[in-house]
């Protein structure tokens, strides 16, 4: 049976924790130059709807790695394009492929992918997840604070897609999970009540300095996501008290780690001394995405 990847809630506590413990084997092995073509002969396709640096960077190198083939397909430059449907390339590129990962402005797209093919589906990105990025995300707070219980994870800003997967993740993983985020732009009651279902604690509030108290964990993204581009100038306004400075690090634990999925608005949503400074992580998490990806489609695809 094929497994899709499509939310972070496709995947357990003891999946996550087999994951994890893969992806730093992974590291390990490719620190120390060791070979690892476990997937030779395998071809994963990659589909874009949006722009990418770091997954479109990191599943290709994850393959190269494995010995097999990453095909990048823009969506503007395949049928799609020209209105096959995703029925019909699902079925169509099942035949040629081992695996689809697929970045996509609607969800629905990842979810029929998953159902008309034959192959393992992984959501690269849509509207309402990102749980490649949590993986990587989850790796690095695992080699920081060594555990998840009890950990409090602090979410300022939008109640996007990554803090959609970060709700949900914390859920599963058994952290604290409290987001600041402006009127009208906390997450969806859908993913709250999911969160409730997995057994979340969870606080939503409009003041980042609540979310942030004690917090082991401070994380950020963009306040314009992709797709969110006629809004931004209303969201510059709204977001504009809800930055990741020094200031909102002084209530946090002095170990507190920042972290942030990149792309960053420097002097936006962070600050240039914080995202430098010593508490942030933000570039072994984004190398992290490379390793965690590498555990998640070896786990699909082999
Ligand atoms: N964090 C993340 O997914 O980055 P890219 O948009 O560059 O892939
Ligand atoms: N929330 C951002 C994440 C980018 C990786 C977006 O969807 O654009």
């Amino acid at each position: 049976m094929k497994k899709d990847v499509l939310s972070i809630t496709d995947l357990t506590r003891e999946e996550i924790y087999e994951l994890l413990e893969s992806a730093a084997d992974l590291k390990a092995k490719r620190k120390a130059g060791e070979p690892t073509e476990f997937l030779k002969n395998k071809s994963l396709g990659m589909i874009f709807e949006k722009s990418s640096t770091r997954t479109r960077v990191s599943f290709e190198v994850a393959m190269t790695d494995f010995g097999g083939h990453a095909l990048y397909l823009n969506s503007r430059d395949i049928q799609i394009g020209r209105g096959e449907t995703i029925e019909d390339t699902a079925r169509t590129l099942s035949g040629y492929l081992h695996g689809i990962m697929a970045r996509v402005m609607k969800h629905e797209t990842v979810e029929k992918l998953a159902k008309y093919s034959t192959i393992p589906v992984i959501n690269a990105l849509s509207a309402l997840e990102h749980p490649c990025q949590i993986l990587g995300d989850f790796m690095t707070i695992m080699e920081y604070k060594k555990k998840f219980e009890g950990l409090k994870f602090a979410w300022v800003g939008d109640g996007n897609n990554v803090c959609n997967s970060a709700l949900l993740g914390s859920a599963i993983m058994g952290m604290e999970f409290a987001a600041a985020c402006p009127k009208g732009y906390e997450p969806k009651a859908e993913f709250l009540e999911k969160a409730k279902t997995l057994g979340g604690k969870f606080i939503i509030t409009d003041d980042p300095k609540v979310a942030a108290k004690d917090a082991d964990i401070i994380y950020t993204d963009v306040w314009v996501s992709m797709g969110d581009e006629a809004e931004q100038e209303k969201r510059l306004k709204d977001f504009a008290k809800f930055q990741v400075n020094t200031e909102l690090l002084e209530v946090a634990k002095p170990d507190v780690i920042v972290m942030h999925c990149l792309p960053a608005r420097r002097g936006l949503e962070i600050t240039d001394d914080v995202m430098d400074g010593p508490n942030s992580v933000i570039f072994e998490e984004a190398e992290n995405r490379l390793h965690a990806q590498k555990a998640l489609i070896l786990k699909l695809m082999r």
